[in-house]
């Protein structure tokens, strides 16, 4: 099955409800764009108020907990963001597994956790600068993608549709420096390859492959023209309803 181009905003720890308006915006556009599929993953607290308004972008949240409730202070479930309104959460964020020592096996059972609400998982994957000179990105990000994952029998039926892959080279995020598309096509067929490896010829094909790492109006247009790039998962340039609608625009 062919998926429409999935454009994901992550606003990480950035928005008070003064930034309703803007979410607002973001989905009044989207209603223009239905070729791609417009997603946001507010801070937990503004789940809720853009659920309760969206008409046509999902909303999801940023991480989740592995567990599904207890004394843990601070943290929140699956079912929890379930509740407030989310349909999808992003996992295994170089942020989450850099500042709160995420490993692939605790991003693995948080997988298994979402899943198990019903939520749409968003697997991040992605090399650091270090990793990418010393010439093994590719083996690097296979080797964490396919530990972070959980198991062909614990995915549903609609894989495709629930599980996301986001390749984020860590060296991209923020800075400016996009990946080159070459270096974009090599990791995408590698983590495609991946996929079908795992899940078998159907189902590795159906799963999106999204580019995270300074997306921008400006350069989406020749990400998008990579082979295998589904879409993109955006920090910065989605917090204004004018630069992500811009990413979007040039998906569809
Ligand atoms: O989740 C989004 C990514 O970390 C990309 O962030 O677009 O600000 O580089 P950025």
């Amino acid at each position: 099955m062919t998926r429409r181009p999935y454009i994901v905003g992550n606003w990480k720890m950035h928005g008070t409800r003064a930034m309703l308006s803007e979410a607002r915006a973001i989905d009044r556009a989207a209603q223009r764009h239905m070729k791609v599929e417009v997603a946001l993953a507010p801070p937990y607290t503004l789940i809720h108020p853009i659920h309760r308004e969206a008409e046509q972008i999902g909303v999801g949240a940023q991480d989740c907990h592995h567990m599904d409730g207890g004394a843990h202070t601070g943290d929140i479930s699956a079912a929890m963001i379930a509740d407030a309104g989310a349909k999808f959460v992003i996992l295994g964020h170089s942020e989450r597994r850099t500042e709160h020592s995420e490993g692939d096996a605790r991003v693995r059972a948080k997988a298994e956790a979402a899943l198990a609400a019903g939520l749409r998982i968003i697997m991040c994957c992605g090399e650091s600068a270090e990793t990418r000179e010393s010439g093994k990105a590719v083996a690097f990000v296979k080797r964490q993608l396919k530990a972070s994952l959980p198991p062909a029998d614990q995915l549903p039926a609609d894989i495709g549709d629930k599980l996301t892959v986001a390749y984020e080279p860590i060296w991209a995020i923020g800075t400016g420096n996009a990946a080159t598309t070459d270096d974009i096509a090599e990791m995408h067929g590698a983590i495609r390859a991946l996929l079908v490896e795992l899940f078998g010829e159907e189902h590795g094909r159906d799963v999106r492959i999204i580019y995270g790492g300074s997306v921008k109006p400006e350069n989406a247009a020749a990400i998008f023209a990579v082979p295998d790039v589904g879409g993109a998962l955006v920090g910065g340039a989605s917090l204004t309803a004018d630069s992500f609608m811009g990413i979007a625009l040039a998906a569809s």
